[in-house]
């Protein structure tokens, strides 16, 4: 059995952190999403995974490799334009051959890994296995419909009026039947070719695709509000530690870890909290839920539920709340301005103005 791992698209709502870089990269709990996808399809022993890259290609490549710190051996797959997920099946069709896959979105973030689906799987074999899982906001995903006895007879893609609250979650297992709907379907009205649609090619020709509704927990991580969700979801299972350096000045609360070669300064943190290799944190509060990564300074500056990348520094800031800060940023606040008041106040009058 084989991955194939999306990995391209533009990410547009997470703009602007992935106008420079992918948002599969985006860190959670200081690890990239991406990351945790491919230890878990490690952890159900797949090896043979194929990663479908975009415009971001060099980037992702950079931090993957050859995937052998995973335990996985990876094939990099170029997908020209972001076209669809079916479309990515398409091209990828070469690397997966005749082979049984499961199809894993990067910027999903799944608790509890994908091994029992896997094995259950690889007992049945359908056409193919969908992963479900309930939403409060349905018409956000692909939504399954199910029949009296559970399974599903119709998949929408983004529905303005659902007909159930049931998410396709990104994974899939597929066998190669999920080849001729691919080749077979027609671009959706956002002009890609959807493999929701690809799926239901299959359901309408009575080919065996079945459902599993999961209860762990997941997010797509589409935006800054899911992108700081997983993040306080990772930092609950933190391992606390301090491996750097906290002055007898400092005060360190509940679980938080301090990387190696970091230092912390006459300040106050609050966990869950992480704060990454080299990072230098003075005269600051740091409050729960906050990812800080390596190589960052924090001074004079509160900051908590928030997820701050590598190299940014953040001076003279009271304060910041779920806030997303991208790599080698500067926050610093805004010089005073002087402003003048003109007055003609008659006598006794009396005014309040805020300086
Ligand atoms: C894709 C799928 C959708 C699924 C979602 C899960 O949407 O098309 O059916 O529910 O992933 O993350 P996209 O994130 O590409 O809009």
């Amino acid at each position: 059995m084989k991955s194939l791992v999306l990995a391209g698209g533009s990410g547009t709502r997470l703009r602007p952190i992935t106008h420079t870089s992918a948002k599969q990269l985006v860190p959670v709990g200081n690890k990239p999403v991406l990351f945790y996808g491919l230890e878990a399809i490690a952890a159900a022993g797949i090896t043979d995974v194929g990663i479908v890259v975009g415009d971001t290609a060099a980037e992702v490549e950079e931090a993957v490799g050859d995937g052998s710190r995973f335990g996985i051996k990876v094939t990099y797959i170029r997908q020209e334009a972001p076209l669809g997920l079916a479309h990515a099946v398409l091209i990828a069709r070469d690397f997966l051959g005749d082979d049984d896959f499961l199809m894993y979105l990067g910027d999903n973030f799944i608790v509890g890994g994908v091994t029992s689906v896997v094995r259950e799987f690889q007992a049945d074999r359908p056409d193919a296995r969908v992963l479900l899982t309930r939403v409060p906001d349905p018409s956000r995903f692909g939504v399954a419909e199910l029949d009296a006895d559970g399974r599903v007879v119709r998949l929408e893609e983004k529905p303005a009026h659902p007909k159930s609250e049931l998410a396709l979650v990104g994974v899939y297992l597929f066998t190669s039947a999920i080849h001729d709907a691919v080749r077979e379907i027609k671009p959706s009205g956002r002009g890609e070719l959807e493999i929701t649609d690809a799926i239901q090619w299959l359901i309408d020709r009575r080919l065996d695709v079945r459902t599993t509704t999961i209860t762990g927990y997941w997010k797509d991580t589409g935006d800054v509000e899911d992108m700081l969700e997983a993040n306080r979801t990772v930092l609950e299972g933190l391992t606390p530690d301090v491996l750097g350096t906290v002055d007898d000045a400092s005060q360190i609360v509940g679980r938080v870890r301090v990387e190696e070669g970091a230092v912390v300064r006459g300040s106050r943190i609050v966990g869950p909290v992480v704060v990454g290799a080299g990072t230098v944190v003075t005269d600051s509060y740091i409050g729960p839920f906050t990812s800080v990564s390596d190589n960052c300074r924090i001074h004079d500056s509160e900051i908590e539920f928030s997820i701050v990348l590598s190299d940014a520094s953040i001076t003279g800031v009271h304060r910041l709340e779920a806030s997303l800060i991208g790599r080698t940023v500067q926050v610093t606040p805004a010089p005073r301005v002087r402003s003048a008041h003109r007055l003609v106040l008659g006598d006794y009058s009396k005014v309040q103005i805020a300086s």
